[in-house]
């Protein structure tokens, strides 16, 4: 029996991996995110036992609530934590100012951070286990105008690859996806699906629950989504010059896209 927790399952990525978790057999799933009916309607879907907990994961008690969920209706087993909740507002600094780092802050780096801080001794009873957070290649290289979401992702990568290094020891695997453009209810990219010379490069969800599963599981310590963002990221640190003059083109603006997060 493996017990899997993923964070954001109501949609996207999140949906897509606890799908994807289901058909390994023996799995049981615990699907967290803040609208029940969703979490309901998919854990009915699903062939294997799935709980649900409505939780928003920036609130002050969302952690303590998750693990006395996985204590009361899994027995304190945790064997895979899938820290995928997130989303994105756009926003030069200039214009959205603090205000619009520290909302990416609360909940891409310090929700992940509270989380997994109240199931690390669960993870770590449950050894061999393991963590991935979901970052982003945002998290890697930055744009003008995603400014707060590339800092809190670039945030996550670095504790990740820290954690990695701390938990190895303690049989607790920690690993990250990094996905470029994927099409979601939160990231719909419009803009770029509409355009025949960028539809390309917009990916799937179930291609990252995939990656999810690799790393996871699977054991590797990151992956991209597509693997040729890994690019993107060479790129930046062999030849900084030429990735800030073409991010700072005008072309380059269209890589900055609508979220649905910013029209809620
Ligand atoms: N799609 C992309 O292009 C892309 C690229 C790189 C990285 N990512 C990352 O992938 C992850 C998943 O994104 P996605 O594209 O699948 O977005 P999505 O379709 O908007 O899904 C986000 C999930 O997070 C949940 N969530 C949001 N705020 C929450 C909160 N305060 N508390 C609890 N749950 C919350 C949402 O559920 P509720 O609304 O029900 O709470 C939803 O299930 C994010 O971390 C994102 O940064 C996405």
């Amino acid at each position: 029996m493996t017990v899997a927790l993923v964070t954001g399952a109501s949609a996207g990525i999140g949906e897509a991996t606890a799908i994807r978790l289901s058909r390994e057999p023996g799995t049981e799933l615990v699907l967290v995110a803040r609208r029940e009916e969703k979490l309901r309607e998919l854990a009915g879907s699903l062939p294997c036992r799935a709980t649900v907990l409505a939780a928003d994961l920036t609130d002050e008690d969302a952690p303590a609530r998750v693990r006395a969920h996985l204590e009361a209706e899994h027995g304190g087993r945790l064997d895979l934590l899938v820290n995928n909740a997130g989303a994105a507002w756009r926003g030069s600094f200039g214009e959205a100012g603090y205000a619009n780092l520290r909302r990416h802050m609360e909940l891409n780096l310090d929700a992940v951070a509270r989380l997994t801080e109240a199931l690390l001794p669960l993870l770590r009873a449950s050894a061999p286990s393991a963590i991935v957070n979901v970052a982003s290649t945002a998290g890697r290289v930055a744009r003008a105008g995603t400014g707060a979401y590339s800092a809190s992702k670039f945030a996550l990568v670095g504790w990740t690859d820290a954690l990695y290094a701390e938990e190895k020891p303690h049989g607790v695997h920690v690993g990250m996806v990094l996905p470029g453009f994927v099409q979601t209810e939160g990231f719909p990219a419009t803009e770029l699906r509409e355009k025949a010379l960028t539809r390309w490069i917009v990916s799937k969800p179930d291609r990252v629950a995939e990656a999810i599963y690799e790393v996871g599981p699977g054991g590797k310590p990151e992956r991209y989504v597509p693997r040729a963002y890994a690019l993107a990221a060479v790129a930046r640190i062999l030849f900084p010059r030429l990735v800030r003059r073409v991010l700072t083109g005008g072309p380059a603006k269209s890589l900055t896209t609508r979220t649905a997060a910013e029209t809620r």
